[in-house]
């Protein structure tokens, strides 16, 4: 049974992806700091698959720390890297601490993977790398954009790293994700997404006005260049996220790479609007919710959804959630934790 390393565990799409592994038939172990999560997820995880996971409380971005669990890090055979900040506008607002953590985690777990022969890594990218975009859906081979915040940045950066280290370790490998929206939760609500404070993203936010505890969703503007006026985004249920890393480490474990660091956009290549995305989670939860149409947000891209061929193609990978099972299940999700 092949043994993978997931750091982030605790996170959202970390657990999501540790439930996806073990329902098909991989071995497990988590390092998080819980500096953004809570190891209560694990009991969530535990819940669902019976299994208990083992946590390494390190930080990630402190050398010593990584290092004196070495000894514990024995036969692992992949390694999912998600550990990172990924508050867009707190990466606007402190730089340095996203440079430090997210480029220092990944510059650490890349000398562990070498130091413990660990062959193959998966790197948790974003679409953002994208910027805004000419051509849509868009494919692999777009070019990086500007990148709209230190946050980005750093994703931007992570990939140049990891492609530096492949190119410069033969024997190692790895698989570059791009997610686009991801949204939603395990359809057992014994897991899900935990915003810190304020939601900066669009789904919590919606699932918290639902449960009354923000009093209305502001729509960031309803007068860009699209069917409705409100942005496009790609949202993507993280159930599908997580089986997507699964099969990237398959696919790497099969032998099956063709070169040593390849990417794949993680979408379901359906560009939703912010208005259909509302009015799906008024539907499928037979309610109405609280909105306004407010100014627009800087940063925001018009829109972006992708072109997931590659990864349908050469991992195997299907989209099996729709946008009403997201908004569903996110919902249920909410409605759990405010119990
Ligand atoms: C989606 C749409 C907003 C909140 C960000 C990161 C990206 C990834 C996903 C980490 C936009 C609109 C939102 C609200 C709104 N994160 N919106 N009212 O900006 O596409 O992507 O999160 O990997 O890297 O950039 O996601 O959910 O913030 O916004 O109208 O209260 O919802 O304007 O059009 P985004 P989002």
């Amino acid at each position: 049974m092949a043994k993978i390393l997931v750091t982030g565990g605790c996170g959202y799409i970390g657990s999501h992806t540790i439930v996806d592994l073990i329902n098909n038939g991989f071995e497990v172990v988590s390092i998080d700091n819980l500096s953004r999560s809570q190891a209560s997820i694990l009991d969530g995880v535990k819940k669902i698959t019976g299994k208990e996971i083992q946590n390494f409380e390190v930080d990630l971005s402190n050398d010593g720390e990584l290092k004196s669990i070495y000894k514990d890090l024995k036969d692992i055979d992949g390694i999912i890297h998600f550990a990172a900040y990924k508050a867009v506008g707190e990466s606007v607002e402190h730089p340095l601490l996203y440079y430090k953590n997210n480029i220092g985690s990944l510059v650490n777990i890349l000398e562990a993977s070498k130091a413990l022969n660990i062959p193959h890594f998966v790197f948790s990218s974003s679409c953002t790398i994208y910027g805004n975009v000419q051509k849509l859906p868009v494919d692999e081979n777009a070019p990086m954009g500007m990148a709209e915040s230190p946050y980005g940045m750093t994703k931007q950066m992570g990939e140049a790293i990891v492609n530096d280290f492949v190119k410069a370790n033969a024997d190692h490998q790895s698989i570059l994700l791009r997610y686009f929206n991801p949204v939603g939760a395990h359809y057992s609500a014994e897991i899900g997404e935990l915003p810190i404070g304020v939601p900066a993203n669009l789904v919590p936010y919606i699932t918290q006005t639902a449960m009354g505890i923000r009093q209305e969703l502001t729509i960031f503007g309803d007068d860009y260049d699209t069917r409705d006026g409100s942005c496009i985004r790609d949202y993507v249920h993280v159930m599908d996220i997580a089986n997507a890393h699964t099969k990237a480490l398959q696919y790497m474990l099969d032998g099956k790479m063709q070169q040593n660091c390849d990417v794949f956009n993680l979408g379901t290549g359906n560009g939703v609007s912010v208005l259909e995305a509302v009015a799906s989670f008024e539907k499928v939860n037979n309610l109405s919710l609280n909105y306004k149409i407010g100014p627009r947000r800087q940063g925001d891209v018009v829109a972006v959804y992708a072109d997931n061929s590659k990864a349908i193609q050469q991992l195997g990978w299907q989209v099996q959630y729709d946008l009403d099972e997201m908004m569903r299940s996110a919902w249920e999700w909410q409605k759990k934790l405010s119990s």
